[in-house]
């Protein structure tokens, strides 16, 4: 034994390089899995979760920590904290090789400082403040003793009766793209081994959004032709970026569970796109695919799972019980397990946790970044700009839009609804609560009272609960309501219900909210609604009956603050959005980028032999990219550098965009394309290039962006990326509706 450990001391103890050679990590990854037995080496495969939190159904099976002792865990899910992840590797410095454990984390939207939910960030388009956000998470999460993340989450989701939608960037391939890179570089940072980066992790691999009847972990049935062009560029995206590790996903993909699928683990990511990094199963997925009818037995599922290409068993236990005996039966080839394990210690070794086991573990260093707060602003920045303004008219009343609210007009505020007080649900799903919550996440009350100041009087009505049938509040709520000069309605979901396994089949309000809504309008003072939710959800009554609507998602610990900034003008909101809001269930799926079709839809009252509904006008209640702002925004005329492009050309298309109102403001301007004739039916539009910019009143910008050839390209029958010749419309705008167009023909 003694031998085992100066021979592994010899070779770890090495100058310590954070960022060393690969060729040089590869040769001390070989030096230390020639000397782990088998047992060890299928216990680097073998990932627990902790019993502090559940994100999957839990296993209680005797003594954890033993198991680590004897070198039979690699990896830890649910242990967080400097002084819990130290005392775990402790233990795992008692085991023969000491080899160190890994630490992942659900870090999904921010670790301590909680920021909006994804799917709300992807509505600030702000790709630099996505990145940002995604630094501070790994910088708060790396010092807590965490060096794994299972985020970014890139599933494309055109189906908001998922409730993982909330984790996602939403509906279109290119946004997510953007977005999916944007989050591995910046929860990786200057690289893995710096002591604030953490490894990211792309998931669900793949297509985990498209579960049919948007049922989560249902069936995925799709052409790979679709699933190259819609589903896989966020993941490709991901590994372009150097995403350290993907996972897989619970959805059977055309028949194949994916955790058992080698044409996704082992053709595409391993093979086509050369992935050297860790693929982790998901929660039990492993074990899973017995249910599926794919595997016969937990042995069985371990074979198929190892030879598609998932390395590490997260909390099936299939590894870890039968691993070993299919390597003696010669079921399972000894290559496969080594690389899997190589590609575990490859990071183990990068992390510098050879070299430190406890580097990430410093409690003082914990302490130092805990209340930081630089990253309460982060916060309360991402927050205002994912904020989307859906609605403002002017009221007759006061002849001018209502917000953004005035503070020095003391008028008296009624803040009615049962999301005005709440605290922790502003954190939204995949988020941590603190003991400190109460006072550091600030609710919507808080941060209408920190922005008046006393400056006008606030009062405040629940009026009904979020679900329930009770509407014995309303009195009350119309008493208050009746009493001010105007009220501000916040309704919407809890935080628990969009998420994991939080599929609904409805999304309108939950509980008695619109009839608390048609109260306070019944009043007749100036109503504004405020609506908090993981997805989109169906408010025909609001959106057609009440003048100003902010949609506020779920925005982390400043939510209130932020709130209050758009609210009272201190921040123009600027957020669009990045999935399309249906009108009502039955549009479902219902997306910006569909296929004309030979009768194709043309306009909401027009349903004779045309793809529409008879009972339903057919565009949806909120498309693809809108938002709105306190100012206005004027398109000038697109012009190309030329109107034929030949393949190896670039195209510049410029526009100007001027604000014409008296806010200063952001806008997301948005350039669509269209595909008009291809070997392939092509999307009527597709968003191919966006900038935010900022302009003052009065302000014009020209804008410039430049295509090329891939741009153009698509996904043929067989699978080949092409760009055919032919016309190419294009259009401009601040949402998928753009209609400053330019044509133009590739050659
Ligand atoms: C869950 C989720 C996955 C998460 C994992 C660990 O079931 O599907 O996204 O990372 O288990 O919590």
């Amino acid at each position: 034994m003694i031998f085992f450990r100066l021979l592994l001391l010899v070779l770890t103890v090495s100058p310590y390089i954070i960022f060393a050679q690969s060729s040089e990590l590869d040769k001390r990854v070989d030096s230390v899995l020639r000397l782990m037995t088998l047992e060890e080496k299928v216990g680097q495969l073998h990932q627990l979760s902790s019993d502090f939190v559940a994100t999957g159904p839990i296993t209680k099976d005797g003594d954890k920590q033993d198991r680590v002792r004897q070198g039979k865990v690699g990896s830890y899910l649910n242990v967080t904290g400097a002084a819990r992840t130290r005392s775990l590797q402790e233990i795992a410095m008692q085991s023969r090789l000491r080899i160190p454990l890994l630490f992942a984390q659900d870090v999904i939207h921010g670790y301590r400082t909680i920021f909006p939910i994804p799917l709300a960030e992807a509505a600030s388009w702000d790709i630099a403040a996505m990145e940002q956000t995604a630094r501070v998470a790994a910088i708060e999460a790396a010092a807590s003793g965490i060096h794994w993340t299972f985020a970014p989450m890139v599933d494309i989701a055109r189906d908001p009766r998922w409730g993982r939608v909330m984790e996602g960037a939403g509906e279109d391939s290119y946004l997510g793209s953007r977005i999916a890179a944007a989050r591995v570089k910046g929860f990786q940072g200057k690289g893995i081994g710096s002591i604030d980066a953490v490894m990211a992790c792309a998931k669900h691999f793949a297509a985990y959004g498209a579960a049919e009847g948007g049922r989560d972990y249902n069936t995925v049935d799709m052409s790979l032709r679709k699933l190259y062009e819609v589903y896989l560029p966020p993941f490709k995206a991901a590994k372009e970026a150097g995403v350290s590790s993907f996972m897989n996903s619970f959805n059977d993909l055309n028949g194949v569970p994916a955790t058992g699928s080698s044409f996704l683990q082992r053709k595409l990511l391993k093979g086509d796109w050369t992935f050297k990094g860790i693929v982790v199963s998901d929660w039990g997925s492993i074990g899973e695919m017995v249910n599926h009818g794919y595997a016969t037995d937990l042995k069985d599922a371990a074979l198929i799972a190892m030879r598609a290409g998932s390395d590490i068993d997260m909390e099936s236990r299939a590894y870890s019980a039968h691993l070993s005996q299919l390597i003696k039966e010669k079921k399972v080839d000894t290559a496969l397990i080594n690389d899997a394990v190589k590609r575990v210690l490859y990071k183990k070794f990068e992390l510098g946790l050879f070299d430190d086991p406890y580097r990430f573990s410093d409690e003082k260093r914990e302490q130092a970044v805990w209340n930081n707060t630089t990253h309460l602003q982060v916060a309360r920045e991402m927050a205002r700009k994912s904020i989307v303004l859906l609605k403002n008219e002017v009221v007759p009343a006061v002849n001018k839009p209502l917000l953004p609210l005035n503070k020095g007009d003391n008028k008296k505020i009624a803040l009615v609804g049962p999301l005005v007080k709440a605290i922790g649900d502003n954190n939204g799903f995949w988020s941590y609560s603190w003991p400190d919550d109460s006072s550091r996440v600030v609710s919507l009350w808080q941060g209408v009272t920190n922005k008046l100041a006393g400056a006008t009087s606030l009062t405040y009505a629940k009026g009904c609960d979020i679900s329930g049938a009770d509407t014995t509040g309303f009195a009350s709520a119309r008493q208050t309501a009746t009493a001010a000069d105007l009220i501000i309605v916040s309704v919407g979901e809890s935080a628990t219900m969009s998420g994991e396994a939080k599929s609904r089949s409805q999304l309108q309000l939950p509980g008695v909210q619109e009839q608390l809504v048609k109260e306070m309008v019944a009043t007749g003072k100036p109503v504004v609604v405020l609506i908090s939710a993981g997805r989109p959800l169906v408010f025909n009554w609001i959106a057609d009956n009440v003048p100003a609507i902010v949609y506020t998602w779920w925005l982390g610990t400043q939510a209130g603050n932020a709130i209050a900034d758009v609210l009272f003008g201190d921040y123009n909101p600027s957020g669009k959005l990045p999935i399309t809001f249906p009108r009502n269930e039955g549009q479902i799926p219902i997306y910006y980028n569909y296929l004309s079709t030979g009768r194709p839809f043309k306009s909401d009252t027009d349903n004779t032999y045309v793809t529409a509904y008879t009972d339903l006008p057919n565009s949806p209640r909120y498309v693809f990219g809108y938002g709105l702002s306190y100012t206005s925004f004027q398109y000038g005329a697109v012009q190309l550098n030329t109107n034929t492009l030949s393949k190896d050309q670039k195209l510049q298309a410029k526009i100007t965009v001027t604000n014409t109102g008296k806010y200063a403001g952001e806008e997301v301007v948005q350039l669509y394309m269209q595909d008009v004739v291809a070997s392939i039916v092509r999307p009527v539009r597709e968003l191919k290039a966006f900038e935010k910019v900022l302009l003052k009143p009065g302000e014009s910008r020209e804008i410039t962006f430049t295509l090329d050839a891939r741009d153009l390209s698509f996904y043929n029958d067989n699978l080949e990326l092409v760009a055919e010749p032919g016309t190419f419309h294009l259009y401009i705008g601040g949402n998928s509706q753009a209609t400053q167009k330019a044509s133009f023909t590739l050659l």
